[in-house]
């Protein structure tokens, strides 16, 4: 049997939504757009949500609102697709790699405070929360991820591609007001829900909202739906920046109200696949799961890591080959940006080095989890684990 990376669920409302907006004669941004932004203020309790044809968009827009520009420094974690660096450049600032833990892939206290110490330069920083968990944002000694920046004036822009519907804490969703300039999620096809291609950005900060949603759409006063729908000269606006192209389409925001109205289903099913993996893949030799946590309902689960133990004869290239072999998808998360060419030519390095992040990467592989994936597709992946593994071990006897 072979079973996909990934397989999107659009069994819900998604073909209604898209048959509406087709019947409807406005395909661009409009009041589809519109409501999926109120819907997905509403899921995490932002004051302002703006969506965005990508989350690499999103993450152009919070850096340019939060004054991103020549001669910024931005610490950015070397674990992380090459997207949240790369708007860095596309404002003409330098980006500087920053190791992470090598348990979860992330930016912690600890690396950024260490950072911030040496490069006081810092402008800004991106944390990403990998695969769906919350980066330690705020603590009650005030030495989380933003209060550090905020005692040093640098500012923040969350990476959050990975994570709805994730939370801080016992009350807090990723993406509610927590101090940062903006924070930003992908809707790419294979994320926890999805338009395609698309993307959000919340921020409770109004100068920054007004800026983003200006900026979002050529640096226009008005966007094209106010335009033909109030009262007045339709054709009449001004250019106040020089903006981009960054807007969702309302057949794409159709798709995302429907894939939104199924968030707490998804996460539910992801939740339980990965205490499934625990329980079926725990004890193997060879494969070390990641730890268990004390509050896994925070978590987006997006990816489901595993790392390969090269000690044990498994080395984690074969380990995917095996799978392949046995009709399994898998991915790797991701080869670190300060292993990367470009990155390598470009990017301010630690002189430190990044042992987290090599440590990370030695070994790592991405399990499917989807939410539409079925039980006989669940034991098709963990068997061909168990014989691809066995098969790795005997291999290198
Ligand atoms: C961590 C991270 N940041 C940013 C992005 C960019 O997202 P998008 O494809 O929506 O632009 C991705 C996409 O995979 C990602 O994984």
């Amino acid at each position: 049997m072979n079973v996909p990376f990934f397989r999107i669920d659009a069994t819900g409302n998604e073909l209604d939504y898209v048959r509406e907006v087709l019947e409807s004669g406005w395909l661009t941004s409009g009041g589809k757009v519109q409501e999926f932004e109120r819907r997905f203020a509403d899921a995490v309790g932002a004051p302002h949500a703006i969506a965005v044809n990508s989350c690499t968009a999103a993450l152009h827009l919070g850096c340019e609102a939060a004054g991103i520009g020549p001669g910024s420094e931005v610490i950015v974690p070397s674990v992380t697709f090459t997207a949240t660096a790369e708007i860095v450049e596309y404002l003409g600032g330098k980006v500087r790699l920053v190791d992470v833990d090598p348990e979860t892939a992330m930016l912690t206290p600890a690396i950024l405070a260490d950072a911030l110490d040496r490069f006081p330069s810092t402008s800004a920083v991106l944390p990403v929360h990998f695969g769906g968990r919350a980066c330690l944002m705020r603590t009650t000694g005030g030495d989380g991820i933003l209060d550090l920046c905020e005692s040093r004036g640098v500012a923040v822009i969350e990476d959050a591609a990975h994570a709805f519907p994730a939370t801080y804490d016992e009350q807090h969703a990723v993406g509610s007001p927590i101090g940062s300039t903006a924070c930003c999620f992908s809707f790419y096809a294979n994320k926890t829900m999805t338009t395609g291609e698309g993307g959000m950005v919340t921020t409770d900060d109004d100068a920054a909202a007004e800026r983003m949603r200006r900026m979002r759409l050529h640096g226009i006063d008005r966007n094209a739906w106010d335009r033909h729908h109030r009262v007045g000269a339709g054709w009449e606006y001004d250019v106040v920046a020089a903006g981009f192209k960054y807007n969702l389409t309302d057949l794409a925001a159709a798709i995302g109200l429907a894939q939104l109205e199924r968030n707490h289903e998804f996460h539910e099913a992801r939740k339980d696949l990965v205490s499934r993996y625990r329980e079926r893949l725990s004890g193997l030799e060879g494969l070390r799961l990641p730890p268990a946590l004390p509050h896994p309902d925070r978590d987006a689960w997006h990816l489901f890591v595993v790392h390969t133990d090269s000690e044990t004869g498994v080395d984690r290239n074969t380990f995917i080959e095996g799978l392949a072999e046995r009709g399994i998808g898998t991915s790797v998360h991701y080869r670190p940006l300060h292993r990367m060419s470009h990155w390598m030519r470009t990017a301010i390095l630690d002189p430190h080095g990044y042992p987290g992040a090599d440590a990370w990467f030695e070994g790592c592989v991405s399990l499917p989890l989807f939410p539409a994936m079925t039980n006989e597709e669940f034991d098709a992946v963990t068997t061909a684990i168990t014989a691809t593994l066995s098969e790795c071990r005997t291999s290198t006897v």
